[in-house]
């Protein structure tokens, strides 16, 4: 795992367009796995800055979307299917039928997970996995308790986290109780995982997810096994580290042709 600490969020959103930038100019068709939640916004207006102002073409990327509201009406403007169209694929040249989130409105949706396994597969895995974290820890959607080899399936959400999310909603309880979630074990699949964390509020999971134990009490600790995982923090939200001195240091005498 590499941690790069960073002065602020707006470096964080930059240096991971960057990765997005080298992925698609290398391999146009890439598969990228896409996140919700707020921390990555920035990286979307930035890609869509650079697809505007550079010409930063992405016609041939397919997307996965990390996890879904069970139950939301389709269309409903916080269902994260329509939160990725709103962000991501409308300011770009994507083809918005290129870009799946799981099914929360399917009447079967163990099968709806299934297939959603499937396409991924299909499409020859996720090159860039990108996420955020909750304030308990979780990646995707994948709560405290997760199987760290877990698949997409539905889960149940913490009141931590339907109270973190309420702030999208016209009110705490217009927050979805079930979600459907790709699993950690299908998040370790993808080629590079990118997670961002901003703010004081998220230093307490970034110390446990960096430098806790692995354990299904802080999911996003698996991210410890990942053979690729880059961790993208600003100061508040790297203040618990204890290794942060060190963390600047290796990311300062980073050889200069080694990307994250
Ligand atoms: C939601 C999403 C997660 C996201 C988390 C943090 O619960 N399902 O993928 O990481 O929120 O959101 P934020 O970035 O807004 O703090």
């Amino acid at each position: 795992m590499e941690v790069v600490i960073l002065p602020d969020a707006h470096a964080v959103a930059v240096l991971a367009a960057d990765a997005f930038e080298a992925l698609v100019r290398a391999k146009p068709a890439a598969v990228l796995g896409l996140a919700t939640g707020s921390s990555p916004l920035p990286v979307y207006e930035e890609l869509a800055r650079r697809h505007r102002s550079q010409g930063l073409s992405f016609a041939r990327v397919r997307g996965f979307g990390l996890d879904e509201y069970v139950g939301l009406v389709p269309g409903h403007p916080q269902s994260y299917a329509q939160v990725l169209q709103h962000e991501f694929a409308g300011r770009l040249d994507i083809d918005p039928a290129n870009v799946r989130v799981p099914d929360g409105t399917a009447a079967d949706l163990p099968a709806a997970c299934r297939d959603y396994e499937e396409a991924i597969r299909a499409c020859g895995g996720v090159d860039l996995q990108l996420l955020g974290v909750g304030t308990d820890g979780h990646i995707g959607f994948n709560e405290p308790g997760s199987s760290l080899l877990s698949r997409t399936r539905v889960k149940t959400l913490t009141e931590q986290t339907r109270r973190d999310n309420a702030r999208f909603f016209d009110g705490p309880d217009e927050v979805p109780r079930h979600v459907v979630t790709q699993g950690l074990g299908t998040i370790l699949e993808a080629r590079h995982a990118v997670l961002l964390a901003t703010g004081a509020r998220k230093a307490e999971a970034v110390k446990a997810l960096v430098e806790g134990p692995l354990a299904a009490f802080c999911p996003g600790s698996v991210l410890q096994l990942h053979p690729h995982a880059s961790v993208l923090l600003d100061e508040p939200a790297a203040a618990g580290l204890a290794l942060a001195d060190y963390y600047r240091q290796t990311y300062a005498d980073k050889p200069a042709w080694q990307r994250l």
